[in-house]
């Protein structure tokens, strides 16, 4: 069986969560390949609402074997606290299976994170601070700390010496508020409960589920836009969130790699610094933000709002290879008369249809094309022709520039809000 994927198209939060929780219902193992703790992925089921950050959102399925990979970074004390909430729920939490390799991020990592932010003012990423930078940087440079060494017998020593390179780095920059043995003791409780989790070798298992003819799907975090090589670099978080992440995040070759799902919202948000061609700085973001809830599931941080940006999405499809399209939040557009939707650049020397090099100092106005709205509810629809004529005219339209068809229409935050074409 080939493995598929599942990832954000846009700069992340398109409801990954939501679609990846319907999904899991048709696969055998759903495995997380990038990022960490950066990520909350919501899913609501019923009246309750959860919010994860490392566990794939497979984990309300029953049955289905959920896989932290190794190309994800994982803060032990969320992940212990992910895992509590959910055994407070009566959610089985012994299918969730860990990576060895996976690297760990430690108090300090999280301190660097803070304090790197802190030193750049008005220039900041606007990370999450859960220490993703830190923690990738000690990995390429061949410092960090895996989940497989918590066995070892020097595993504290290993932990001090990581902990003191970081106090001499944290140096570098103005002094934080930061009590670290508060959180180091956490953070030591916490590798007890990472302990009681399965540990795998990530490669040889993936590979194995391959042969064995299980059906697996692979979770992106973050969105295509944030992918630290073909992002809106330096305002990108610090893995690679693509398709291609997959094959270093679990251990696969590409030639197993099949459908790729690319989910986009109905119009596009964005949460910390850097450039928004599309932003809405006024009341119609501001209307955007309300209807659509738009507030971060991992730090509340109210997000930006824009219409949808069909150049960035064509460049985000290109890259990833998306053969599916999953478009979420369609009923958050039902009340507008009028809706945008950016299909060139105009640029210094006339139109484009593609991304500068560097977003962040080019100077680029998008060009609209105005599309009459449906203003009814959709909310409770479940099949394509029950749309209002004017939503399949508008899905219709965004389905023929990016050349993709779309599959899945998600109309609400619920679990079965959804409209499967
Ligand atoms: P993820 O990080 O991609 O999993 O997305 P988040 O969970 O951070 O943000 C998506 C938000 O939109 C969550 O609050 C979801 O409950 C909500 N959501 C997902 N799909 C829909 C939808 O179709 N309509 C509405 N109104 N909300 C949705
Ligand atoms: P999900 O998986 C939205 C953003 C941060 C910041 C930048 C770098 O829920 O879609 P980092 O903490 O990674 O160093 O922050 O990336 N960011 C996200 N934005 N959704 C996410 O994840 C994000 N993860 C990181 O806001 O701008
Ligand atoms: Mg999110």
């Amino acid at each position: 069986m080939p493995v598929d994927v599942l990832l954000g198209l846009q700069w992340g939060d398109e409801g990954k969560g939501k679609i990846v929780d319907y999904l899991a219902k048709d696969y055998d193992i759903i495995a997380r390949f990038q990022g960490g703790p950066n990520a909350g992925h919501t899913i609501v089921i019923g009246d309750h609402k959860h919010v994860l950050h490392t566990i794939p959102s497979g984990v309300f399925r029953k049955d289905v074997i959920n896989v932290i990979g190794n190309g994800v970074v994982i803060d032990p004390i969320v992940l212990a606290r992910e895992l509590n909430s959910l055994v407070e729920i009566d959610v089985d939490t012994s299918n969730i299976y860990i990576a060895k390799k996976a690297h760990l991020i430690l108090p300090t990592h999280r301190y660097l994170d803070a304090a790197s932010e802190a030193s750049k003012g008005k220039s900041k990423i606007g990370s999450t601070l859960r220490g993703i930078g830190p923690t990738y940087m000690d990995k390429t440079g061949r410092n960090g700390l895996r989940v497989g060494d918590i066995l070892r017998d020097d595993f504290k020593e290993r932990y001090n010496n990581l902990k003191q390179k970081h106090i001499e780095l944290g140096k570098i920059y103005p002094a934080l508020d930061f009590d670290i043995e508060t959180e180091e003791q956490k953070w030591f409780e916490s590798i007890e409960s990472i302990k009681r989790l399965h540990h795998i070798d990530c490669s040889y298992y993936i590979n194995q589920a391959i042969k064995d003819g299980k059906s697996i799907l692979a979770e992106g975090a973050q969105g295509s836009m944030l992918d630290v090589d073909y992002g809106t670099y330096p305002y990108v978080t610090s893995s690679n969130t693509l398709t291609s992440g997959v094959c270093v995040g679990l251990g696969v070759a590409p030639q197993h790699i099949k459908d790729v799902y690319g989910i986009t919202k109905s119009y596009c948000t964005r949460v910390g610094g850097g450039p928004f061609p599309t932003e809405l700085d006024n009341e119609i973001g501001e209307e955007l933000r309300k209807i659509g809830a738009e507030f971060g599931a991992t730090t509340g941080r109210p997000r930006r709002t824009g219409w949808i940006d069909l150049p960035q999405l064509k460049y985000t499809i290109m890259l990833n290879g998306v053969n599916k399209l999953c478009i979420t939040k369609l009923d958050c557009l039902n009340t507008f008369a009028n809706i945008k939707v950016a299909t060139h650049y105009k640029v210094s020397d006339g139109e484009s249809q593609n991304l500068p090099y560097d977003l962040t100092d080019s100077n680029l106005t998008p060009i609209y094309k105005s599309i009459e709205g449906w203003e009814s509810d959709t909310d409770q629809i479940r099949d394509y022709q029950s749309l209002p004529p004017k939503a399949k005219e508008y899905i219709e339209f965004l389905e023929s520039y990016l050349e993709v068809e779309v599959k899945i229409i998600s109309t609400g935050p619920e679990r079965d809000s959804l409209i499967i074409r």
